[in-house]
């Protein structure tokens, strides 16, 4: 095959049968409420290994000959894809070999050899880690499984619109994120053969708009760290560009407030955790409201995979914005009366934050006061006792 089919797909769905989740398609009322138009999220977060990189790569490990499996393969990546390889490659009983950048968080390197695959840390940026990856490949006789320029890993990634297709049939337009491209050239090549009339978009970030910039001949750089790390990648594959060319109707850009925005709400509506990439759908609905009136929206959940440390400063983020936590620091003398007396220094709208810090006295309500430091961590002044108090403000 030297371009992609509807036949590869639905061979795909066939290799992939109760060996990888089809998670539910289902119907966001509350969303739908938010962006203007029928929203349907598609769980791919809900893998295994929590994000869609398990189709692609196992449709290609399942094609290799007996030679090549004993062989082994490898792949180059220290995210979703490095899992998703590692991991099928354990259930069949496949050598694997996953190549990471030097820089590759300790978290990812562990996660991806609990798998049993040979973690090797190679190269200073992700492409000397590439380069590297390739030599080794060559060196030994593996098999590379592409993270998305390659028409097996394309098809297994397509086999989501089979199943989005099949559970909610009423969908009429897809909204996918992009990086390397191969999910969205799968997607779009399975969607538009079995709905001609569909609409597919692809969504990048502000930060990481390669495909976007082909697309509109519009070069702009790449570079700055996104919270989408999934999807940022520098260039477009040589296979999935045309594909994206031929089969998408648009690309569309958000910025990295709209991502955050994109996790907090599937998170506190939906209560399902997903990663800068997995919300840049979501984000597009919500930044080109006008593009999506009245549609009927399929939305992937492409990956659930997030830093704990980096959900909880979203999270807090979130609430300061929306105004539903207010953070005042100051120092005082710990003597009664204190704590009044910067109360009356505020402006009345916040005095009622304040009430809580007498709640940690004995009155207030709907709100939380933390000391946050001690005497012990922090000198006091003029000889007196000093506390620095924290105020977060709940909602009522
Ligand atoms: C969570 C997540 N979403 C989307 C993508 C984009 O997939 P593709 O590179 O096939 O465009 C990736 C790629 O790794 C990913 O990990």
């Amino acid at each position: 095959m030297s371009t992609l089919h509807f036949d590869d797909i639905r061979a795909a769905a066939v290799r992939l049968r109760g060996q990888v989740a089809d998670t539910p398609c289902l119907h966001s009322r509350t969303l739908s409420q938010m962006c203007g138009c029928e929203v349907y999220l598609k769980f791919e977060n809900h893998q295994f290994t929590a994000s869609f990189k398990e189709r692609g790569a196992l449709n290609k490990m399942a094609q290799l000959s007996e030679a090549e499996r004993a062989r082994g393969v490898l792949a180059v990546s220290a995210g979703n894809h490095a899992q998703g390889v590692a991991y099928h490659a354990q259930r069949m009983g496949l050598p694997a070999t996953i190549v990471m950048p030097r820089f590759a968080p300790t978290v990812k390197v562990e996660n991806t050899r609990r798998f049993g695959a040979e973690v090797l840390t190679l190269g200073d940026t992700f492409d000397d880690a590439r380069l590297h990856g390739l030599q080794l490949a060559e060196a030994r006789g593996l098999t590379l499984v592409h993270p998305y320029d390659d028409l097996a890993v394309m098809a297994g990634q397509g086999t989501i619109a089979l199943e989005m297709l099949a559970a909610q049939p009423d969908i009429d337009t897809l909204v996918v994120a992009v990086g390397g491209g191969g999910l969205i050239s799968g997607m779009a090549t399975a969607a538009r053969a079995l709905r001609p009339g569909i609409q597919v978009f692809g969504v990048q970030t502000e930060r990481f708009p390669p495909v976007w910039s082909a697309l509109h001949n519009e070069p702009r750089d790449c570079g700055q760290a996104t919270i989408a790390d999934g999807i940022a990648v520098k260039s477009p594959g040589a296979l999935t560009l045309p594909l994206i060319r031929e089969r998408v109707d648009g690309m569309l850009l958000v910025g990295e407030d709209d991502i955050e925005q994109g996790i907090l709400l599937l998170l506190e509506i939906e209560k399902t955790v997903v990663e800068g990439a997995g919300a840049v759908g979501l984000a597009a609905l919500l930044k080109h409201r006008e593009r999506f009136a009245g549609r009927k929206v399929g939305l992937v959940l492409c990956g659930g995979n997030i830093e704990p440390l980096v959900l909880a400063e979203i999270i807090q983020r979130g609430m300061v914005k929306s105004g539903r936590l207010v953070r005042l620091r100051f120092d005082v003398r710990d003597v009664p009366g204190s704590l009044a007396e910067v109360a009356a220094a505020l402006p009345a709208r916040l005095h009622h934050a304040v009430g809580g810090a007498r709640a940690d006295r004995g009155g207030g309500a709907n709100t939380r006061c933390s000391p946050c430091r001690t005497d012990s961590e922090q000198p006091a002044r003029a000889g007196l006792p000093r506390r620095t108090h924290r105020l977060a403000r709940l909602p009522g």
